[in-house]
Parts: structure tokens; C-alpha cells; sequence
């Protein structure tokens, strides 16, 4: 059997360029060599995108944008090329052809619909969820409002323009008041990830300086009542025919499960499954489906949520590219519902063939 193609893009101009790459480096590491050529594909912090010849272990320590063989290179929105446009180094260019991609970009320009459009433009099937599953998750206040649409429990919220923050801050502040009912509440840019620009504010004064520092991030603000309860994820695989695994738990070393705690720090740590009723388990797996569906969801996408000691079940956030490094949720809840490694990936590659088979 001829091998196919099969592009995998890393790094991006989002604050999450550094876990892309080392998800990147596991994608790699997992995608099967006899059946698959891999090329690899980094966008510089920069936003350069450059075709990557050279070994796995610089992706992961960012070292490959210093590699002298780089190339420019980027996907042709053409379907006539369904593939990428190579720049030589005597300025020639070149075309390659590929049968698909695997996006392995977390956040901002990766993440959110905007590289997913330019696939549906080149007509390449594409790993993981379409344009507008990816934009709706990947904003805050556009999930939180399908979410209430789909009548799915969540944390109370509100949300504002910054720029109608600083106009009246005493307005918004009574909004936020009389909406959330009481401190401490979670101040959020709508469009950031990874914990970047959220804050707790336990007073007055704190949420000024949280709306401050969310605005640095975006121009729309999400407020939300706090919930007190466990962090329980579920891994969700398919197209329109789906599984949800059983879900796992994070408990956070820090206050939240902030930048820090997420990514530096070795405190925080997961249970598989979560520390829940098989009861509650069975309803957060329903949850996750309704959820995943509601929103289009496609191909992969990790659902979070949180359960109280009570028994609430709020969504969090639906994330569409979910960390896929050795160590994270998403491929651990998988492996442990029996889908691996590279059986995983493969099933991930043939559900991008499956959506793009039923799209023409
Ligand atoms: N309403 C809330 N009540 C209590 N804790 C919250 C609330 N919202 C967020 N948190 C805490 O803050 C963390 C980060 O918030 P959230 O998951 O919304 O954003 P994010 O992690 O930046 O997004 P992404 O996972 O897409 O990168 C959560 O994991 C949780 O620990
Ligand atoms: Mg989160």
C-alpha cells in the first residue's frame, strides 16, 4: 500500500506555542512511519511558517527554527495544489501534495477556526473539529451562550466590552454584582487559553484589577459566579457517531489550575477515573455528548467540567485541541478506554478521511 501524506503543523502565534510543539513532538511520535510519510510544518511565534526536515526532539525544545535547511513554506488555499507551496532557497517554489493534516496548534490561530478555514478552502481533510466548532469553543462567551441555548448547567455569568467597562467600571461592577450574587467570582477574556489573563478576585478591588488585566488579552470580558467542586474531564472521539470516555479528574497544586500549575509545576495531578459516583460518571458521559453535538463538534475534543459535592454538574469549556503530550488527559482517558497510541492517532487520521468523504 502506497503511504500517505500526512503534514503535521506545530507551534503558532498564540501563548501556547511551546505545549504545541511538545504535543507535536508525541503526535509525531505516535503517527505510524509504514503507513504515513510525515512532514512536519512549525509556525515561528512570529507567525513564519517554515517546512521542518530535521529530528523530533528539536520541535519539542524549539530549537528547529534554527535548523539552516528551513524552508518557507505554507498550505495553498487552492484545491488545485491540496497541498502545501515550498519556497527554495533560490527563491524557486515548488508544490507538494498532501493527503492530510494534522493540526497540532493550541489557541489563538490554530485552535479557533481560522487555520481550519484555510483547510476547508485547500480542501485537504483535516484532524480534529471544522470552522465553526472550533470557533464557538475557543470563545467563552459564544460557548457559554450555546451552552445555556442547549440547556446545559454551568456557573452563572455575565459578560462586557472593556471599552464599556472603562467607560462607567461603577455600571459593570454592579452588574457583575447583582448578576453573580457574590464574591469571589472568575474574571476571564472571552478568546486567550491556557489559564492566560483569568483571575479570582475576592472583593471590589481585585475585580478591577482582573477586568485590567483580561482586557490586555481581549476586548470582551466573561465574569463568573465561583464553584467550589472537583475538575472532571471526559475525552470525546468521533464525528457524529460518538465515545466519551470515562472521565478523569485534575486536582490543581495551586488555587486553580492556572499556567503554572498546568504546565511547570509536577504537583498537580490526575485520577483516572475521577474521584465520582459511577452514577455521576454516567451522567457527566451524557453531559459530554450533548454538549460535544450541540457545539459540532468533530474528531476529537476534551469536555471539562465541574462537580460539586452536592452533585452539580457544570460545564466548564469544550477544548477542541486538547493537550496531546505523553502526559495529558485527553490520550490518557483514550488509553484508558482501550484506544492508545498510535491506534488513537490512526483513528483520529480516518475520521478526517470519513468528514471529508461525506463533504464532497
Ligand atoms: N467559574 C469558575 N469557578 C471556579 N473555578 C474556575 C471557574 N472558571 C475557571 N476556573 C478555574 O480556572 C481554570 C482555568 O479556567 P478555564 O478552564 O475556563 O480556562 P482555560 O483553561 O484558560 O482554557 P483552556 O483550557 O481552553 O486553555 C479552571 O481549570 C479552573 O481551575
Ligand atoms: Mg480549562
Amino acid at each position: 500500500m502506497e503511504k500517505k501524506r500526512i503534514a503535521v503543523i506545530f507551534g503558532g502565534k498564540s501563548s501556547e506555542h511551546e505545549i504545541s510543539r511538545v504535543s507535536a513532538s508525541y503526535v509525531i511520535s505516535q503517527i505510524p512511519a509504514d503507513k504515513y510519510e510525515i512532514i512536519t510544518i512549525g509556525i515561528t511565534k512570529s507567525g513564519r511558517w517554515f517546512l521542518y526536515c530535521g529530528p523530533t526532539e528539536k520541535i519539542s525544545d524549539g530549537s528547529w527554527e534554527k535548523d539552516e535547511n528551513n524552508l518557507t513554506a505554507f498550505i495553498a488555499p487552492a484545491p488545485s495544489v491540496h497541498g502545501i507551496i515550498i519556497i527554495n532557497k533560490d527563491g524557486s517554489t515548488r508544490k507538494l501534495y498532501l493527503d492530510v493534516v494534522f493540526p497540532v496548534l493550541h489557541g489563538k490561530n490554530g485552535e479557533d477556526g481560522t487555520l481550519q478555514g484555510l483547510l476547508e478552502m485547500s480542501e485537504i481533510p483535516y484532524v480534529g473539529c471544522g470552522v465553526l466548532a472550533s470557533a464557538e469553543c475557543m470563545d467563552k462567551i459564544s460557548t457559554n451562550i450555546m451552552f445555556k441555548h442547549a440547556g446545559i448547567d454551568q456557573a452563572a455569568f455575565t459578560w462586557f466590552y472593556s471599552s464599556q467597562y472603562f467607560a462607567d467600571p461603577e455600571k459593570y461592577i454592579a452588574q457583575i454584582e447583582n448578576d453573580l450574587g457574590s464574591y469571589p467570582v472568575f474574571v476571564k477574556p472571552a478568546n486567550a487559553g491556557s489559564s492566560v489573563g483569568i483571575s479570582k478576585a475576592h472583593d471590589r478591588s481585585e475585580l478591577h484589577a482582573a477586568i485590567e488585566k483580561a482586557a490586555k488579552e481581549d476586548s470582551r470580558i466573561l465574569v463568573e459566579e465561583n464553584i467550589v467542586g472537583k475538575e472532571v474531564e471526559c475525552a470525546v472521539l468521533g464525528n457524529k457517531d460518538i465515545f466519551v470516555s470515562v472521565p478523569g479528574q485534575i486536582a490543581p497544586a495551586a488555587e486553580f489550575y492556572d499556567y503554572d500549575a498546568k504546565y511547570c509545576s509536577n504537583d498537580s495531578q490526575l485520577y483516572i477515573p475521577a474521584h465520582i459516583s459511577d452514577e455521576t460518571a454516567e451522567k457527566v458521559k451524557k453531559i459530554a455528548a450533548k454538549a460535544y453535538l450541540a457545539l459540532e463538534c468533530e474528531g476529537l475534543s476534551r469536555v471539562d467540567f465541574f462537580v460539586t459535592d452536592e452533585g452539580r454538574i457544570l460545564l466548564n469549556e469544550i477544548n477542541t485541541l486538547p493537550g496531546f503530550t505523553s502526559i495529558s488527559m485527553y490520550p490518557k482517558l483514550m488509553a484508558e478506554s482501550g484506544l492508545g497510541g498510535s491506534d488513537l492517532i490512526e483513528r483520529l487520521i480516518s475520521l478526517a478521511f470519513e468528514r471529508a468523504d461525506k463533504n464532497v
